[in-house]
């Protein structure tokens, strides 16, 4: 399978994934897979939350719709990969990387919806990085899990794209420095240490 190009998603974030985690994710297959069928959902209950909150916004609604769609067939295909390796799915606690990059959104609109696009975008642009990064440590302990991880990068880096670009259009000014500002908050969340793992936590603690 050929690799989508993501050099977009490398070139926008600040950091690429600790070694470190990548490490610690070969032995956490079982956090790795409850945590990232958790992360589909989520990315899927967060589009349709903005659905409800921006009625009048139709490119949002459009995007985020067919997002919606194919981040809870992400969710059935996770959920797949866990029941053949018998992993039960179970609620666990939420790493601090979303509650961390939203505590720093405006409270007033319009700031908000741009803000929750541009988290949108960062939380998307990452995933692609972590499945592009981890897709070689699997290659031969999990052949089928990495050839998922690939097939996954094309979805996500289309999502990061559409999240950025409705950013953009639903401001008056450029986002630049915005955008910086979250991508700065990101990156100390990636390369500080972390005493929990999940998806997307930082530096194994
Ligand atoms: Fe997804
Ligand atoms: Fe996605």
């Amino acid at each position: 399978m050929i690799m989508a190009d993501i050099t977009p998603i490398h070139d926008f974030l600040l950091c690429k994934t600790p070694s470190l985690w990548l490490e610690r994710a070969t032995q956490e297959i079982e956090t790795l897979l409850i945590d990232h069928a958790h992360c589909e959902k989520k990315a899927a209950a967060t589009a349709v939350k903005l659905m409800f909150r921006y009625p009048d916004r139709i490119d949002l609604l459009k995007k985020l719709s067919q997002l919606t769609r194919e981040e809870v067939l992400h969710f059935e295909q996770v959920l797949e990969f866990m029941e053949q390796r018998n992993i039960r799915y179970r609620a666990i606690k939420p790493s601090r990387y979303a509650a961390g990059l939203h505590k720093h959104a405006s409270k007033d609109e319009p700031q908000r919806l741009i803000d929750g696009l541009i988290i949108g975008a960062i939380i998307e642009a990452r995933s692609c990085e972590r499945f592009h990064a981890l897709a070689p440590y699997f290659k031969d302990s999990e052949p089928e899990l990495s050839k998922y991880y690939r097939f996954l990068l094309k979805s996500e880096s289309r999502h990061f794209a559409d999240y950025l670009e409705l950013a953009q259009s639903y401001a008056k000014d450029p986002i630049d420095e915005r955008v910086q500002f979250f991508l700065e908050k990101e990156q100390e969340l990636i390369e500080s240490p972390d005493k929990q793992f999940r998806f997307h936590s930082g530096v194994p603690a």
